[in-house]
């Protein structure tokens, strides 16, 4: 591959949403020591990704400019480098990439072989994109923060899901009806009926007074809400959480921050959670596994090709996503 060019979208400032993204032809990268180099199969995007070239997270990301976007990858293995024994040309796998490289929207990216996992032929290329960033997101909440087990054992949970129609609220009310839970979740009205179908048992239209409110229709009170909305204030969780109940919070900002060290530091029974993952190639087995036992499915809002992944990320920094958004070469 060495001297090859590849196809690629990059921005060389922050700022500038679709617009700022520069259809480019690039030298193909290499694999080195313990990384694989990956033909894109397909990749999804996560607000993440928009907030990262907003420069929310400067100066840690990007490390510079220009950057190529994208952290979620299903590709095919074309070269590994040294270290790597449990991969070969010719696999497909599915990856998180590292958020200092980034480089999902380009025809190939390099992925560590640690967040590297086999993808079975059961499991189609677009599916697996969807995992990585919002799946991780949701397993770990669910299971690390909420201590919901996946194999329905532990005692009996009511959870809360805000967002439930987005990349990441879709797997948590999927993944939480496999523990011992009974969920509520938040949604816009058209995706009400899309949400039971997930397998909620109770569902709120977030535009609504009750929906507001995060009342359980059924008068529950929440062990732990999984929080990926926007803009709700720790007043109107306070109610609704049973005696310890946990706010897991996805996307917390200064005032979630604040109430975190508040929580903490009067030993509250009550507690905020703030949650930036840790992504783990053992998590990311777990939900492929799940996929491939047709217990977990990926719901895609919208397929875009590589050449028009501007679209893609139009769509995704809206906000309105039923699901992912997956791009293909
Ligand atoms: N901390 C971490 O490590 C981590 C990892 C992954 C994601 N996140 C964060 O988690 C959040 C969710 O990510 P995502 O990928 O799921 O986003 P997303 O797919 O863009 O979410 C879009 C969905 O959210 C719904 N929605 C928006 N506001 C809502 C509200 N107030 N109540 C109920 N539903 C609402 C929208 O419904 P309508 O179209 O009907 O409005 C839409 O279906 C983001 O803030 C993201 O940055 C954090």
């Amino acid at each position: 591959m060495a001297g090859k060019l590849m196809h690629a979208l990059q921005y060389d400032s922050y700022g500038g949403g679709a617009a700022g993204l520069k259809h480019v032809e690039v030298p193909v990268p290499s694999a080195k020591k313990d990384e694989v180099l990956l033909k894109l199969e397909a990749t999804s995007l996560n607000p993440y990704d928009f907030r990262i070239q907003k420069g929310v997270v400067r100066p840690f990301l990007p490390r510079s400019f220009p950057y190529i976007p994208g952290l979620d990858i299903a590709g095919e293995v074309v070269a590994v480098g040294p270290g790597v024994e449990d991969f070969k040309t010719g696999d497909k796998v599915v990856a998180v990439l590292s958020g200092s490289s980034g480089g999902g929207l380009a025809e190939f990216a390099v992925a560590k072989k640690s967040l590297s996992v086999a993808r079975p032929p059961e499991v189609s290329a677009a599916e697996a994109a969807g995992l990585p960033i919002a799946g991780l997101a949701a397993y770990e909440a669910l299971t690390q923060c909420a201590g919901v087990k996946l194999d329905g054992s532990g005692i009996q949970k009511n959870i809360l899901i805000t967002a439930a129609s987005g990349g990441v609220g879709h797997y948590a009310v999927q993944l939480a009806k496999l523990g011992n839970t009974y969920v509520t979740a938040t949604c816009g009205a058209r995706n009400i009926e899309f949400v039971k179908d997930l397998g909620a048992d109770e569902v709120l239209d977030y535009k609504t007074p009750e929906g507001a409110a995060l009342k359980s229709p059924s008068g529950k009170k929440y062990d732990a809400v999984i929080h990926c909305a926007l803009g709700i204030p720790w007043s109107t969780f306070e109610p609704n959480l049973s005696e310890n109940g946990k706010v897991i919070h996805l996307s917390p900002g200064p005032s979630a921050m604040i109430t975190f060290a508040v929580k903490k530091l009067t030993f509250s029974k009550k507690q905020l959670m703030p949650l930036i993952i840790t992504p783990k190639g053992e998590n990311l087995k777990c939900l492929v596994n799940l996929v491939k036992e047709g217990k977990l499915k990926t719901v895609i809002d919208s397929k875009h090709p590589l050449s028009k992944a501007e679209d893609a990320w139009a769509k995704g920094i809206d906000g309105h996503a039923t699901g992912k958004i997956i791009v293909e070469p």
